[in-house]
């Protein structure tokens, strides 16, 4: 009888024993990320053990590799009982010793490895999702009792780890449908943040930086209360020109336009669990910007949504101008052949009301077709043949020893990104040379309060600070969950945007 040991296989009965040594494991193992070699070690040394009786049965029959299909079955299956003393087993050993060596042609090896690779996506892909919800079982009943923080963890699941690519673009696209509320935009463009070419970069990266410190970040912390004040300070300096219900629709947009384009994009879609955790961590996000009326539930949301667009999504210039400046914007990075195609590959994943309301012609029909094609592509490969991730991104900027915070990564322009030889390579890669990090774009860095439009960054600093701290104590108390409506409570949020 053969005794298999870890990488070691013992024939008592024919005075043979083969191994496959420690070495060789370390040595193969040592390609793969220390992440992954959990996930692969189990795989591995049934292959090394599969690969150590092989050696044994060629051994033994004085035959060359590569091996035997049928005995590397049936000694896997001895293998499997090695423990027992069954009967089976000694059946399966002694027909093993009569069999005939079969060779295993290389197609047939390729093809088991293929099946077992996608096994291995299969079993890993739906993991983290049935992870959460054991972790959050407590909740799958009724959503709607998660508070803000827990739903917090989960949508950072969702963000950053299960669909990071689609849901930064979800809430990109968030924004451009903003621009299609024709009561909005006149005063977007009278302030020229976004309309003038000189700007617009800056006021596209920093909404995405104020957006990720209290979306990654915490609301609660320092630097999370301080993003959410700075965007209440600005959004006062307007006050009434700013109306409740053009917030509430922006805010719909932040929750529905995520969640829209994941369910009918992503490899999988998403659950009721994490749809609602997006949407009570975005209303408790309202709560703190004094948004009023904010729906109790996603369905009520969709309905006042759907309603408001009926009313207030048409056509005026100054949607027109919006939207196009931030097109330019993304377009800049396109060769100039490209750009129209671009173009219509943007417009086409608009809906006929914002489309027609943003004043664009509609795209042909093939760009349409070739756009949903590519993300179907993706989906499709995604589901079946990408490993799932190994670990949460980490979007949120840097702190350096001098106490501020740069970033790595950016969209368009890399403002407060430092200036290192992979930064560099980037810029250059992307924009042949025209955008890199430098001066221009404040290589050194950035605090919380210091963003948005420049003007605003010394006198909105004291009134930032003071209005963090009296976030982070309402917090301390429960936040709007707590109190159930947030002005009931001691102060905070102050009211405005009327
Ligand atoms: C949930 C709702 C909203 C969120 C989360 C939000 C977020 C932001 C953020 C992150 C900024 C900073 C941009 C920068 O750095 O320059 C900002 C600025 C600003 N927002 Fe909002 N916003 C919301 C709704 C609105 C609405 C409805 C309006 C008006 C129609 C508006 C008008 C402005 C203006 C005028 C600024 C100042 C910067 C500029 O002049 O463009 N916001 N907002």
């Amino acid at each position: 009888m053969p005794r298999i040991e870890y990488g070691k296989a013992i024939f008592p009965r024919h005075g043979l024993e083969v191994t496959v040594s420690r070495a060789t494991l370390k040595l193969c193992l040592c390609f793969v990320p220390k992440r992954l070699r959990f996930l692969l070690l189990p795989s591995f040394l049934v292959l090394s053990s599969l690969y150590t009786e092989q050696r044994a049965i060629q051994s033994y029959v004085h035959r060359k590799p590569p091996g035997h299909l049928a005995i590397i079955i049936l000694y896997t299956r001895a293998n499997m009982l090695k423990y027992s003393n069954s009967p089976t087993k000694n059946k399966i050993l002694d027909v093993m010793s009569t069999m005939e060596i079969v060779q295993l042609p290389g197609s047939t090896l390729l093809a088991i490895v293929v099946v077992l690779y996608l096994g291995l996506v299969q079993t890993l892909r739906y993991r983290s999702f049935r992870n959460l919800n054991k972790a959050y079982a407590a909740y799958l009943r009724d959503p709607y009792s998660l508070d803000y923080k827990t739903a917090h963890q989960i949508m950072k699941r969702v963000m950053l780890y299960e669909f990071p690519w689609m849901f930064a673009f979800g809430t990109q696209w968030a924004l451009f449908e903003t621009y299609t509320v024709a009561t909005g935009t006149e005063l977007l463009v009278q302030t020229r943040q976004l309309t003038s070419d000189s700007t617009v970069g800056k006021r596209t990266e920093d909404t995405v930086v104020l957006l990720t410190e209290f979306l990654v970040g915490s609301l609660d912390s320092d630097r999370g209360s301080k993003a959410l004040a700075k965007v209440n300070w600005m959004h006062r300096r307007y006050g009434s020109k700013i109306k409740q219900p053009e917030l509430l629709h922006t805010l719909a947009m932040f929750v529905l336009e995520p969640i829209r384009w994941l369910n009918n994009r992503e490899w999988r879609p998403m659950t009721e669990l994490e749809e609602v955790a997006i949407f009570t961590y975005w209303k408790e996000i309202g709560n703190r910007m004094g948004i009023k009326n904010i729906p109790d539930t996603l369905e009520e949301l969709k309905i006042w949504t759907a309603e408001y667009t009926q009313e207030n999504v048409y056509f005026t210039k100054y949607n027109k101008m919006c939207a196009e400046s931030t097109m330019r914007l993304f377009l800049r990075n396109f060769p100039l052949f490209m750009r129209g195609f671009a173009q219509h590959a943007a417009v086409s994943l608009l809906g006929e009301r914002s489309r027609l309301a943003l004043g664009y012609e509609k795209p042909p029909r093939w760009i349409s077709r070739l756009v949903s094609s590519a993300f179907y592509i993706r989906r499709f490969v995604i589901r079946h043949f990408f490993l799932p991730r190994l670990h949460e991104l980490e979007p949120l900027a840097k702190l350096d020893s001098t106490g501020r915070l740069y970033r790595d990564k950016w969209a368009f322009e890399p403002w407060y990104v430092k200036v290192t030889a992979k930064t560099w390579f980037e810029g250059w890669l992307w924009t042949s040379g025209k955008v890199l990090p430098g001066p221009k774009y404040k290589r050194n860095g950035f605090l919380v309060e210091e963003l948005g439009p420049v003007e605003y960054e010394q006198i909105s600093k004291d009134s930032v600070a003071k209005e963090a701290e009296e976030m982070q104590a309402y917090a301390s108390q429960g936040g709007s969950f707590a109190f159930g409506c947030p002005f009931r409570s001691v102060g905070y949020p102050p009211q405005y945007g009327a």
